[in-house]
């Protein structure tokens, strides 16, 4: 057996012992000079960083996503060139509960991808769902609010939930999944994730076009019942974080198809569904899913808090070749994730092995703040534009930075966006209970249904509850009545 190395302070001092303080005798006093009791009573108090709020209990893995197909014609980002392979780290989560909260409450899933590109991080922030319950961000705190907790008794409460989305009426589609068996999936290895949003791609000529993400399980897609949730939310509240963490322990290595829908840049000018509108799906029959390649998680983390807990996903974090779109929801998100980063990790939150980039460098005349890791060279300038050559720091470069683009003009407004011919907020979620849903998946949502409303308590938020489901389809209202006589 190899010697253990001694134990040391943080500076690396030798310590004589790990199980007694320094004492005025073996019965007296605690000495306030015991550096080593104090600097370690300290470390520990400040282990916890504040929580993600939202998406804070999660868990996730690393692996590899190799390009099989050509979509060069789309775009000109190296991470989708034929035959490349990227480094990727995933992370999946709940969005409500806290980070101890089980796994299998009913709940939609984040799928926050991220690859490690030659031109620097991508992250695709998605979730097990294409759509979403809101569709300008200046709600995300108020949607968040009513899925937490109360102010007062500090618990959670389905009367403001469902209040807030029965006022909310472009939550219906997002709803419908949430009841159906997306919101209860058999492990996190058995779920599609979805970017959701539309974002941009721009190919080597310089043409744009608009693009949605799939990653398609090759799991396939499972569920599981309420029942066995509850029960397993009582036995192993971590049950989707151990399944991934010892399927990838055993080799067993879960593997998703990374497929697009494609949209030209000018057909989003007049389709009939606003493009930019997250609540709402591209029918396949409009834009059919296009294979791109396929990613496998093939490592586990070596440390849950250093690569999982602190790794800081943000929709903004784009390519040469990939960008964003003008969907409120996710320019409001560009601004948000990296705030809420500076705040839970700390200003240099992208030096962290996790965050920064791996095939990338990065140049720039950013410098100091808290924890500072890596400083430029003292020939560096803090400054551009300066005269110092290659040696005073970097230029940028408008060739390389190919930034989405879109046309945009008009006065300062607040208002929703402009309809199209077959926006409303209740169609598309009638099409998924009446179409996508097959008999026995309608009678487990309508089961689902009644045990929300059970939890209802305030009558008038019983009401709005019946109109809500009767304006996504008359007979289901009907039946949720029925059933609750
Ligand atoms: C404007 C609307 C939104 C805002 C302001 C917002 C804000 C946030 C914030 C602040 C975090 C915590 C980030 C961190 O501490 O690292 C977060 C996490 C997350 N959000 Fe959002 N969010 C929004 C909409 C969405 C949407 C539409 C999706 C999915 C399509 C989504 C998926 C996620 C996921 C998956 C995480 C967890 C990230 C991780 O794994 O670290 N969010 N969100």
């Amino acid at each position: 057996m190899t010697e253990k190395q001694p134990t040391t302070t943080q500076t690396g001092t030798p310590v004589a012992s790990d199980e007694h303080s320094l004492t005025v005798g073996a019965n007296g006093s605690t000495a306030l000079h015991d550096h080593y009791l104090i600097e370690k009573l300290a470390s520990f108090n400040r282990e916890r960083v504040p929580e993600r709020n939202p998406h804070a209990k999660g868990g996730g893995a690393f692996g590899e996503f190799v390009v099989t197909e050509d979509v060069s014609k789309y775009t000109r980002a190296a991470a989708f060139q034929p035959g490349a392979k990227s480094e990727t780290l995933i992370r999946f989560s709940s969005v409500a509960g806290e980070q101890g909260s089980p796994d299998t409450w009913r709940d939609v899933r984040g799928f926050s991808l991220r690859f490690y590109t030659t031109e620097g991080n991508l992250d695709i922030v998605g979730n097990n769902t294409p759509t979403f319950f809101i569709r300008d961000g200046i709600k995300f705190p108020d949607f968040i609010h009513s899925q937490k907790r109360l102010g007062a008794s500090g618990l959670r409460d389905a009367d403001m939930q469902w209040d807030f989305w029965t006022l909310s009426p472009e939550s219906a589609h997002q709803v419908t999944y949430l009841m159906g068996d997306r919101g209860l999936s058999k492990s996190w290895r058995h779920l599609n994730g979805y970017g959701s949003h539309t974002y941009q791609w721009i190919n080597a000529a310089g043409e744009r076009f608009w693009v949605k993400y799939h990653f398609i399980s090759q799991q396939g897609v499972e569920h599981m019942s309420p029942e066995d949730a509850e029960r397993i939310a009582g036995s192993d509240a971590d049950f989707y974080r151990r399944d991934l963490f010892d399927a990838i322990d055993r080799g067993e290595f879960p593997s998703w198809d990374v497929e697009v829908q494609i949209m030209p840049y000018e057909e989003a000018k007049t389709y009939r569904f606003n493009p930019f509108d997250l609540t709402k799906v591209w029918p396949k029959a409009d834009y059919p899913r296009i294979k791109v390649g396929t990613f496998t998680l093939n490592r586990n983390p070596r440390n849950f808090f250093g690569e999982i807990e602190q790794a800081a996903f943000s929709p903004g974090n784009q390519v040469p070749g990939t960008g964003i779109s003008p969907d409120k929801m996710l320019m409001a998100r560009v601004f948000s994730y990296p705030d809420a980063q500076r705040h839970r990790i700390g200003t240099n939150f992208n030096q962290l092995p996790v965050n920064q980039p791996h095939v990338a460098e990065t140049h720039n005349y950013m410098h100091e703040g808290n924890m500072r890791f890596h400083f430029n060279g003292p020939e560096h300038r803090t400054y551009t534009p300066n005269s110092y050559g290659a040696a005073g720091g970097p230029a940028a470069d408008p060739l390389a930075g190919v930034e989405a683009r879109w046309e945009s003009d008009g006065e300062l407004t607040r208002t929703a966006a402009t309809l199209r011919a077959d926006d409303d907020d209740f169609g598309q979620a009638g099409t998924l209970y009446r179409d996508v849903f097959d008999a026995a998946a309608k009678e487990r949502f309508h089961a689902v249904l009644g045990g929300q409303l059970a939890s209802i308590t305030v009558p008038r938020i019983r009401e709005q509850f019946f109109q809500y489901w009767t304006n996504v389809d008359a007979e289901l209202g009907q039946i949720l009545r029925s059933n609750a006589a």
